[in-house]
């Protein structure tokens, strides 16, 4: 009888991001132990044919928001739901955020999130926390998460004015803690005033439909605050982290910033590298409202294959999805005002396939850089490598099976997610997950999701990751500024007349 702790995976071509070989893996009680050919295993191992297939680091999806309360309603993908999801599209592991109220603690939000997903999540999570307001307590609390709770990411928004935004003083701030800490500051980067602004105005104009969504805040509205926040972090040598990089001139922004030597690391989203926001001018008012984001889909044609492009060489870093579900009766608390619609899409279920698609089968990246996109840069910055990541004897089990000449159509019909839509409905993807293996437990196969909830973990992160923070640390020693050694001077001052 095949013991469930042991598994041999037979003849895959292993990836990761530096190189791909034939070979066996050999997992045993939740860890990889052994990589390569013609290995000795004890009898009882199940063993996988994985012959014509491809072993890759299971995903990491960077950014998700399961069952988030979010404009007057609550994300239908639960901890459970959303995590079933991932694992069916081959990601064993999503990072999701704790978005405290303004005023409210951290710590108590970080606690009830974690109460919330540690009895449902299907795959090992971990948490960023989102700073929405600034004082003392909030800069005390960011270090006792960092020291105490596995936490080494926090997101600041420079949008949702009066909900969730900081202004530049309190990004400042917040920034310059993270630095202290050795937490990675991310940013949603859109300038809030600029959009409350635009959506009165088009409003006024009588454009109240989902593309009035767009039109208040164009690229330039993403761009100006995506360079602000690099200023600002700059100015404190803190390493930054741009989430879901939604248009070209954001990207450029972040790319020209990594090019004059910047710590600062881009985010596009499956939805930005898969459909664009053309949808938003759509007759059916239902169809245009599903597409509706924060900062949106651009309506220029050419903006995924671009984000694309960047993506593949290194100006952009890693995916996440923004995975933030609200079904079509819930879009609909917005039919008659834009601002009203609650902003979020799908992704967590098809960030793989979306991007081999996009990206490999197009010829755009190669198979290491798709594992270096989809889970091996996502774990070395949020300091979670090599446990994850990487195909080594010590890491965490945690693979795909994929086949990258099979095809399949993503559709609501067949996804696994609670919402009851797909934005990516109807595209034809290469490369499928066949085995999701999760710790060593074989959690999808023969499209079935068979892992129960509460069997991930939480995963927590130190600070000061090497990948992130070693070249700020070097800065810190030879480029503080110093004062010029001089003779002090002593010759006339003139007088300045008094004034009362
Ligand atoms: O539209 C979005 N992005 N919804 C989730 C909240 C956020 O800003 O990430
Ligand atoms: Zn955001
Ligand atoms: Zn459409
Ligand atoms: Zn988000």
């Amino acid at each position: 009888m095949a013991s469930p702790n042991r598994i041999l995976i037979k003849g895959g071509k292993i990836v990761n991001e530096d190189a791909t070989q034939i070979g066996d893996v050999y997992i045993e009680d939740g860890k990889i132990v052994a990589v390569g050919l013609n290995q000795n295993v004890p009898d009882c191992v199940r063993v996988i044919d994985a012959k014509g297939q491809l072993v890759l680091p299971g995903g990491i999806d960077t950014h998700t928001h399961m069952e988030l309360a979010f404009m007057g309603t609550k994300a239908v993908d639960d901890f459970n739901i959303g995590t079933q999801a991932a694992l069916a599209g081959g990601t064993t592991m999503i990072l999701d955020f704790v978005i405290p109220q303004k005023g409210a603690s951290l710590l108590q939000a970080y606690e009830k999130w974690r109460s919330t997903a540690d009895p449902k999540v299907c795959c090992d999570y971990s948490l960023h926390v989102a700073v929405t307001w600034w004082d003392e307590t909030v800069k005390k609390e960011m270090e006792t998460l960092v020291q105490e709770k596995g936490i080494n990411s926090f997101k600041m928004f420079m949008a949702y004015k009066g909900v969730f935004m900081l202004q530049d003083h309190e990004l400042y701030s917040a920034f310059s803690q993270c630095k202290e800490i050795g937490a990675l500051a991310q940013v949603h980067a859109e300038n809030g005033d600029l959009i409350a602004e635009g959506a009165k105005r088009m409003l006024a104009l009588g454009i109240t439909g989902p593309e009035g969504h767009e039109l208040c805040r164009p690229e330039d509205v993403e761009a100006e605050a995506t360079q602000r926040a690099i200023t600002i972090a700059h100015a404190v040598n803190c390493p930054l982290y741009v989430v879901h990089v939604m248009s070209k001139s954001a990207a450029r922004v972040v790319a020209g910033a990594r090019r004059s030597g910047r710590v600062v690391f881009g985010e596009p989203i499956a939805a930005g590298l898969g459909t664009d926001g053309t949808h938003y001018w759509h007759q059916d008012w239902s169809h245009a409202a599903r597409f509706v984001m924060g900062p949106p889909l651009r309506p220029d044609p050419s903006t995924p294959g671009y984000l694309m492009d960047l993506l593949a060489n290194d100006d952009l870093s890693v995916t996440g999805t923004d995975n933030c579900t609200f079904s079509i009766c819930q879009k609909a608390l917005g039919k008659d005002d834009f601002t009203k619609i609650p902003n979020g899409v799908n992704g967590v279920e098809d960030r793989m396939s979306v991007i081999w698609e996009k990206g490999v089968h197009s010829g755009k990246m190669d198979e290491n850089r798709f594992v270096a996109v989809t889970s091996t840069n996502a774990a070395k910055i949020f300091n979670l490598y090599p446990q994850k990541g990487r195909i080594a004897p010590g890491s965490d089990a945690d693979l795909v099976i994929w086949d990258p000449k099979a095809t399949r159509t993503i559709s609501a019909k067949t996804h696994h997610q609670a919402v009851d839509y797909n934005i990516f409905e109807g595209m034809v993807c290469h490369g499928v997950p066949v085995v999701t293996i999760s710790r060593g437990k074989v959690v999808y196969e023969n499209g079935k999701v068979l892992a129960k909830p509460g069997e991930g973990r939480f995963i927590p992160r130190k600070p000061f990751a090497e990948f992130v923070y070693k070249r700020v640390h070097q800065r810190e020693e030879v480029r503080t500024p110093c004062a010029v050694s001089r003779q002090p001077y002593d010759g006339e001052i003139i007088s300045l007349p008094h004034n009362g």
